[in-house]
C-alpha cells in the first residue's frame, strides 16, 4: 500500500463554537479532491445517532466520545480519513484513542479562546449556560482539557478558514498521508 491509499484520524477538539464541524466541511471536499476517501464524524450529528439520549455528565461524554473513536479507527484502519469533531474536552479519553488507534492519529486543537465563541455565540448556548438555563457547559460550568502536544493547533480566531485547512493539509504533506502539493492546490 503507498502512503497515499492510508488512511488516519484527524481528531479535532475544542470548544462549543470554536470552528471543528465547519473546519471538517471545509477540509473534507479538499481531501476528496486529492483521491482520498473521508468520513465526517460531527459531535451535533453523532448525538443524533450513535450516541442518541446521551447527555452531557463526563461518563456519557466519555461514552459519546469513545464511540466515536471507535467508529473512527475502524475507518481510519480501512483507508479512509476519518474526521471527528467532538468537543471532547477530556484528555484522557483523547490519549486513550491515540493510544488504540491502528492508523495515525493527528490531534487538531481548534484553540479560539473563550472570550471569542462565547462573543460569537453561534447558537446562543453561551447565554444559556451563563444564565444557567443549560448545565455543565463545556468552559463556562464543565471543564475543556486542552491537548498538551497536538499535531496542529489553530487559531481560529485570527486566521481564516483557508489558512486554518491550509494548515492542516500542510501536517498531512509533512507525514505523507497526501500527496505533496496538495496543500497548494486546495489555495487554489
Ligand atoms: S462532547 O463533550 O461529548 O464531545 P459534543 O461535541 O458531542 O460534546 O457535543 C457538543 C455540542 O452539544 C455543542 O456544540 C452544543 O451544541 C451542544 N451542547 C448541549 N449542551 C452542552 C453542554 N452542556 N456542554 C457542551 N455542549 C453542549
Amino acid at each position: 500500500m503507498s502512503t497515499h491509499d492510508k488512511g488516519c484520524i484527524l481528531w479535532f477538539t475544542g470548544l462549543s463554537g470554536a470552528g471543528k464541524s465547519t473546519l471538517a466541511e471545509f477540509v473534507a471536499p479538499l481531501l476528496r479532491e486529492v483521491g482520498k476517501k473521508v468520513e465526517v464524524l460531527d459531535g451535533d450529528e453523532v448525538r443524533e445517532n450513535l450516541s442518541k439520549g446521551l447527555g452531557f455528565s463526563k461518563e456519557d461524554r466519555d461514552t459519546n466520545v469513545r464511540r466515536i473513536g471507535f467508529v473512527a479507527n475502524l475507518l481510519a484502519r480501512n483507508g479512509v480519513v476519518s474526521i471527528s469533531a467532538a468537543i471532547s474536552p477530556y484528555r484522557a479519553i483523547r490519549d486513550e484513542i491515540r493510544s488504540k488507534c491502528q492508523a495515525p492519529f493527528v490531534e487538531i486543537h481548534v484553540a479560539a479562546p473563550l472570550a471569542t465563541v462565547e462573543e460569537r455565540d453561534t447558537k446562543g448556548l453561551y447565554a444559556k449556560a451563563r444564565a444557567g438555563v443549560l448545565k455543565q457547559f463545556t468552559g463556562v460550568s464543565d471543564p475543556y482539557e486542552e491537548p498538551l502536544h497536538p499535531e496542529v493547533t489553530l487559531h481560529t480566531e485570527r486566521e481564516s478558514i483557508e489558512e486554518s485547512a491550509a494548515q492542516v493539509l500542510l501536517y498531512l504533506e509533512s507525514q505523507g498521508l497526501i500527496p505533496k502539493g496538495s496543500a497548494a492546490k486546495a489555495r487554489g
